[in-house]
């Protein structure tokens, strides 16, 4: 297509008129008729990372294995239900998230339930609906589950989260795996959290866990985090005989935003199957169910984001400014942890680029720049801005700041556009609000 075709949905190309199209869709089109700030997601590019997946670790590990998408990402009813018939299990963090996978049809015992902080209520909705397996982070959270077990009849599957001590090379604000983590147990308490377990009728130690971050491009670390899981499983193993059927190194594969290559997901798989089933050779462990949970690299370059060009502000020796019609409200992510992307004008994506601009949200923050000295076309008002790589903790992160209506999300696959997410109304805004009675002025 154009410079930078890894960032796009598989399915781009530019028309004959000079449009981005994404699989058949000519993206001006649907900007016109569903307006801007707009999110498209390409169900072809789905489809192909699920494959790229399911095959991957068929090749890569001689065990069985599932791949449960991290739903953090991007989810909502189509997206829940397009995981589930792509044959994937879910990842679910909150009783929200956990409600909307429930009420896709996604079988609750192919889910997992994240988190650092699991309330009481979203422990009961987990136990009520009966999730595969609930992922411990705490002691806290332990204790809380064995009393709310302890007159279950089948034992909860549970797994332990290990803070493993790892750092990987990443941003500070999505690692997650080093010793100050907020997220898993220290190593120092797995003994407890066992002798806790052993104690607790309700609750059987269905596997062991790690999440090292997000946006990783190195293998070391996950390989690293495998031989630390596999040694408390073989001490398991030859202290308890508790035979562990579980192992995930989470998820955390990289995407390309800009200039920079995918993961290759098939050397991720081999990498991780072979250090499983050489470390479980090694000390005489049966092959563990590997479980990934990847989110940002399933979904991420499937979407791309929409925004009209709204106003244009040239200073002396400066890159101008566009002004667009959406910004940190629907992704956080540059003004979060300065995240990078690359753009086009999807109205002109046959033109060179001829200047270097800064691209502003309409938030009234000044960190509220999208994209940073990028090479466009000239652009005026009117024109039409896309985003790649943009399917991935943006409209999952989003907010109504300074009360904008949240973006439509577009599914698109073969040449039809499904609107699976409309966008937010006014009326939307003030839907949870409720007016004070009419006082009278004056009375004492
Ligand atoms: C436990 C866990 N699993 C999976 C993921 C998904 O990571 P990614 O979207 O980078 O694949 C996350 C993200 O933070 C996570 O915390």
């Amino acid at each position: 297509m154009t410079l930078l075709d890894h960032i796009w949905p598989t399915t781009a190309t530019i028309n004959s008129y000079g449009h981005l199209t994404i699989n058949g869709c000519d993206v001006v089109a649907l900007a016109h008729q569903y307006e801007t700030p707009l999110y498209l997601l390409d169900a072809a590019t789905i489809s192909q990372h699920c494959r790229t997946y399911h095959e991957a670790l068929q090749h890569g590990y001689c065990g069985t294995s599932s791949i449960h998408y991290a739903s953090k990402a991007l989810l909502n009813t189509a997206v829940a239900q397009f995981m589930a018939a792509e044959g994937l299990g879910l990842d679910v963090v909150s009783g929200g998230e956990l409600y909307i996978a429930l009420r896709a049809g996604v079988p609750a015992a192919n889910m997992h339930l994240h988190g650092n902080v699991k309330t009481r209520a979203e422990l009961e909705m987990a136990l009520e609906a009966g999730v595969g397996r609930i992922v411990v982070d705490t002691l806290d959270e332990l204790a809380l589950l064995s009393q709310l077990t302890s007159h279950h009849s089948q034992p909860q599957a549970i797994m332990l989260r290990l803070a493993p001590g790892i750092d990987a090379d990443t941003h500070a604000y999505i690692a997650t795996g080093h010793e100050e983590s907020k997220f898993g147990l220290p190593l120092a308490v797995f003994g407890e959290a066992v002798d806790h377990i052993r104690e607790s009728p309700g609750l059987r130690l269905s596997g062991l866990h790690v999440h090292l971050g997000s946006q990783l491009f190195d293998d070391r670390p996950f390989v690293q985090a495998i031989e630390l899981l596999l040694d408390r499983a073989s001490w398991l193993r030859a202290t308890f005989d508790i035979t562990i059927d579980t192992i995930s190194p989470g998820g955390g594969i990289g995407v390309a935003y800009t200039t920079e290559q995918a993961y290759n997901i098939h050397m991720w798989a081999q990498q991780v199957g072979r250090a499983l089933e050489a470390g479980c050779a090694a000390r005489g462990l049966p092959l563990p169910k590997l479980v990934i949970e990847p989110g940002r690299s399933i979904i991420a370059r499937a979407g791309v984001a929409l925004y009209s060009v709204v106003a244009t502000k040239a200073a002396p020796q400066r890159p101008r400014y566009l002004h667009i019609d959406g910004g940190m409200a629907d992704n956080i992510r540059p003004a979060l942890y300065q995240a990078k992307y690359a753009a086009l004008l999807a109205n002109r994506a046959h033109e060179n680029p001829v200047e270097q601009v800064h691209v502003a949200g309409r938030f009234c923050e000044s960190g509220d720049v999208l994209l940073r000295d990028v090479a466009l076309p000239y652009a005026t008002s009117g024109d039409l801005l896309a985003l790649a790589s943009s399917g991935a903790y943006t409209l999952s992160m989003a907010s109504n700041y300074n009360q904008v209506p949240r973006p439509a999300l577009l599914l698109v696959e073969s040449g039809t556009a499904t609107l699976i997410q409309r966008r937010e109304t006014y009326a939307d805004l003030i839907i949870r609000d409720s007016a004070l009675p009419v006082r009278e002025k004056g009375l004492g």
